[in-house]
C-alpha cells in the first residue's frame, strides 16, 4: 500500500488578508506549509510529493525546503488559474511512471493538521473502492437562503462537510478530470468531480481539526491546536 500526493500550494490566500500566500506564514514559528510537508515526510506510506505552486514562487519554496531540511521525494509542478487546474497539472505530472490503478491522494497544503492514521485508512479504503475522501459530521443546522429568507433547512444527520485529502486510483480521478474539463464544468472539490462523472466516492470520517486555514482568526485555532498537541493549555 502507497500512495503520492498532488499537495496544492498555488493559490494567492486572498481571504487571510496577509498581502502574501498564507502558507508562508507562522504557526508557532514554523511556515504553515513546513508543517504539512512534514505529516507526508514522515508518513512511510508516501512514495512522492508532486508539490504545486505559483510559478512567481518557485525559488521562495526552493528556498523554504532547504531551510527546513525537507528530505522526502518532492517535485515542483506549476499550477494554474482555478484550483481545480491546479490539481490536473498536479495529476498529469503524476501519471507519468505509475500504473492507472496506483493512488493517488490530493490535499490543500492550508491543512496541516492531517493525522497519520487518518492517511492511513483513507489509503486502505481508497485501496477498495477507488475513490474516498475524508469528511465530517456538519456541526450547524444549515439553511439555504433567498434574498435573506430561508428556503429551505436540510436534515443536518445527513450532511458531511468534506475535508481533504481525496483519494483516488489515478484513472478514477484523472477521467473525471477530463470528463470535467470536455464540459466546462467547475466543481468545487475533487470528488464532486467523480460524482459528476457518474462514479461513486466513499466517506471516511476525519478529525475536525483538520480544518483549512482561511481566515486571519484560522492562524489562532492553529496555534492552539500545536499548543494542544505539544500538552501545554489549548
Ligand atoms: N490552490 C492551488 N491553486 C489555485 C488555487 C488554490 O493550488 N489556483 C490551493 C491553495 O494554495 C490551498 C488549497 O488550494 O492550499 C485550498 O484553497 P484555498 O483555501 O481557497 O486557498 P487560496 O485559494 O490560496 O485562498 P483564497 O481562496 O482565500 O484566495
Ligand atoms: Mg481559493
Amino acid at each position: 500500500l502507497s500512495y503520492q500526493v498532488v499537495l496544492l500550494a498555488a493559490g494567492q490566500g486572498k481571504r487571510m488578508q496577509a498581502g502574501r500566500n498564507k502558507q508562508f506564514l507562522s504557526i508557532a514559528g514554523i511556515p504553515l506549509l513546513i508543517h504539512t510537508l512534514r505529516v507526508f515526510e514522515e508518513d512511510s506510506l508516501c512514495k512522492e510529493v508532486l508539490l504545486v505552486v505559483n510559478k512567481k514562487e518557485r525559488e521562495e519554496i526552493d528556498a523554504l525546503l532547504k531551510e527546513w531540511k525537507i528530505q522526502k521525494k518532492i517535485r515542483l509542478v506549476d499550477g494554474g488559474r482555478e484550483r481545480q487546474d491546479s490539481v490536473y497539472a498536479g495529476l498529469m505530472a503524476g501519471t507519468a511512471g505509475n500504473a492507472k490503478e496506483d493512488l493517488v491522494f490530493i490535499h490543500d497544503a492550508a491543512r496541516p493538521f492531517i493525522r497519520r492514521e487518518e492517511l492511513h485508512f483513507l489509503a486502505e479504503e481508497t485501496a477498495k473502492s477507488g475513490a474516498a475522501i475524508l469528511a465530517v459530521p456538519v456541526k450547524d443546522t444549515v439553511k439555504e437562503v433567498k434574498e435573506g429568507t430561508i428556503t429551505k433547512t436540510t436534515d443536518r444527520s445527513l450532511l458531511w462537510a468534506a475535508q481533504t485529502p481525496q483519494a483516488f486510483r489515478y484513472e478514477v480521478i484523472v477521467e473525471a478530470h477530463e470528463f470535467a474539463n470536455q464540459q466546462n464544468h467547475i466543481g468545487t472539490d475533487d470528488a464532486s468531480l467523480v460524482e459528476h462523472a457518474g462514479g461513486t466516492v466513499k466517506i471516511v470520517q476525519g478529525h475536525y481539526e483538520n480544518f483549512k486555514v482561511t481566515t486571519p482568526e484560522d492562524l489562532l485555532f492553529a496555534e492552539a491546536v500545536i499548543r494542544h498537541r505539544q500538552g501545554g493549555r489549548a
